[in-house]
């Protein structure tokens, strides 16, 4: 039977996170209440259903450090949790696995966890128009699954959720770079409204960017209104050389319960 309402926590620069998880949070329940965990101007409250889903984007096979910190702010005492990371075709890695032990430090419980799969948000041409109708309808059956064990609770073994993922974690994500403002920038503001960790101001009449604040989480290329805010030429290339061989491949999205 579908629940009431759950708590949904999400970290979603470019958006492809929040569709995943939002569209899981609807196969579980009627309503979520929503915690954007980049959010500056609010306090993330804890949970106040028995149910959270907890969603965060795969940055360099990690979860995004600052998202990190804030979800270790929220007390999941007594509280279920369903986690799922969000990545563009290459690779989830460890962060399927940290994330697990962050929300275990929160005192949440772990019923099911998922990596599903969405564009990249560096290089949109990998895994352009994920989620699709495909990936839409395995979000479902994968919240059919988490009721009927909400359900009907396994019993030993059967209880614990077990994530690919090493411990030590792939070494912290970290680029010396961060988006530039090219000529058409009208000083809107709308990307230092976007951006989460307060990286972006303007000196001197420009846009400047602070690169030890900047998570290159993507939130300002994606809030430009006149297309003004990009990646340095340089490195958009590079990446899209890099990344050039997961374009023609499809990866599936994995759940474990
Ligand atoms: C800085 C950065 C690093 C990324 N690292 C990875 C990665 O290691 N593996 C991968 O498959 N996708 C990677 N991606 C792609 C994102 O995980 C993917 O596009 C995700 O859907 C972004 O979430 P969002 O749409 O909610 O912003 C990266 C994206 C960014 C911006």
């Amino acid at each position: 039977m579908m629940l009431k309402t759950v708590d949904f926590y999400y970290f979603s620069p470019t958006g492809g996170t929040k569709n995943v998880g939002e569209s899981l949070a609807a196969s579980l329940a009627e309503s979520a209440i929503l915690h954007d965990l980049s959010d500056k101007k609010t306090v993330i409250s804890s949970p106040t259903n028995d149910l959270s889903v907890i969603a965060l984007p795969v940055f360099g096979g990690r979860i995004p450090a600052f998202a990190a910190k804030r979800l270790r702010l929220i007390n999941g005492e007594g509280k279920k949790s369903v986690t799922i990371v969000v990545y563009g075709n290459r690779a989830y890695e460890d962060a399927l696995l940290e994330l697990n032990n962050i929300a275990k430090e929160s005192k949440f419980g772990i019923i099911a966890s998922g990596a599903f799969v969405a564009q990249h948000s560096m290089c949109p041409e990998i895994a352009a128009g994920r989620p699709d109708n495909k990936d839409f309808k395995e979000i479902k059956n994968f919240g059919e699954e988490i009721l009927k064990k909400l359900a009907y609770p396994p019993e030993g073994k059967a209880k614990i959720v077990e994530v690919p993922g090493n411990y030590p974690y792939k070494a912290d994500f970290t680029v010396p770079a961060t988006p530039i403002s090219t000529d058409s920038c009208t000083l809107c503001r709308k990307c230092i409204a976007a951006c989460p960790t307060g990286a972006i101001s303007i000196l001197e009449n420009n846009i400047a960017t602070d690169i030890a604040k900047c998570a290159l989480c993507m939130a300002c290329v994606k809030a430009c209104p006149s297309g003004a805010r990009i990646l340095p030429p340089p490195m958009s290339e590079k990446i899209r050389q890099m990344l050039s061989k997961f374009k023609g491949i499809r990866r599936e999205n994995e759940t474990y319960i």
